[in-house]
């Protein structure tokens, strides 16, 4: 693994000796697991306790708004609660040293921020947020709501701001993630398991284009086999030793 971040940070200095670092970070569930907030798939994960075609689709919310709640109060409750880990902040680390354009990340849980992170570009939404599903009026949740389903002002339901599956996701900041990535000389891909699209087709338009592909996951994913170097484990641990070494050993900051 230490040779893997070793071969990893003399890929990302020898692109900065020819050029600007053009580096994004996509992420996904895993960034999160060791902030106790469970991915989707995988051991434990969401999908495996609950059916997606029941809690998580556009049709599921129509149906039995109700039900989807509960699943989301739960998730409220968890998210209002979660700290960031070290990979959270191993990435807002690398912002802070101009080392990252943007995150572009598949999770609603606000960590990035909480960590510093401030170019965050949440692709599916945030759980935090609601928004009427009338007047289109969006808060922030700073508790866990009381009434459930909750209900807006004007008497029609709330849901929260994130993605479901069958729903678009928001153009403008999907477009901005296609043009970040498209440009980009170094994609960072950290805990996601690469099934889920558009998200999942952001790494391989930047290795079309060119770019540097560094894969952070224990598990083997699509992404692997496009990857320049796959640092495998848990990226709460082998993303601080990348970027703080990264960022020790380079002469370019
Ligand atoms: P998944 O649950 O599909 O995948 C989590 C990934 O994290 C897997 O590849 C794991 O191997 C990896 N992983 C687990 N622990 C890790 C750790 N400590 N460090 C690094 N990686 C670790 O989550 P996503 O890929 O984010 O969509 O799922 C994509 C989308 O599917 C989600 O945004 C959500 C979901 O259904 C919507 O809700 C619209």
């Amino acid at each position: 693994m230490l040779d893997d971040i070793k071969e990893a940070i003399n890929l990302v200095q020898s692109i900065a000796h020819k050029e600007p670092i053009k580096l994004y970070v996509l992420t996904g569930a895993g960034v999160s697991k060791a902030s106790n907030i469970p991915t989707f798939r995988g051991e434990n994960g969401l999908w495996t306790k609950y059916d997606l075609d029941e809690v998580g689709t556009r049709e599921a919310w129509l149906r039995t708004p109700k039900k989807v709640w509960k699943l989301y109060a739960e998730g409220i409750n968890l998210l209002l609660n979660a700290k960031p880990n070290p990979a959270h902040k191993a990435i807002a680390k690398l912002e802070e040293y101009n080392l990252c354009q943007a995150v572009i990340t598949q999770n609603v849980d606000s960590l990035h921020q909480k960590a510093g992170s401030k170019n965050v570009l949440e692709i599916h939404g945030n759980l935090l947020r609601i928004r009427c599903t009338n007047c289109s009026k969006k808060q922030l949740f700073s508790s866990p709501p009381t009434e459930i389903p909750p209900k807006c002002e004007c008497g029609r339901l709330l849901r929260p701001d994130a993605v479901l599956f069958n729903e678009l996701l928001p153009q403008k900041l999907l477009q901005q993630s296609f043009k970040i990535a498209k440009k980009a000389n170094v994609a960072l891909v950290v805990g996601t398991s690469a099934t889920v699209y558009p998200a999942a087709q952001l790494p391989f338009l930047s290795k079309k284009s060119g770019a540097k592909i560094i894969v952070f996951n224990p598990e083997q994913t699509d992404h692997v086999r496009i990857a320049d170097v796959f640092i495998q484990g848990k990226c709460e641990e082998t993303l601080p030793i990348f970027v703080d070494r990264l960022i020790e050993t380079s002469d370019f900051l």
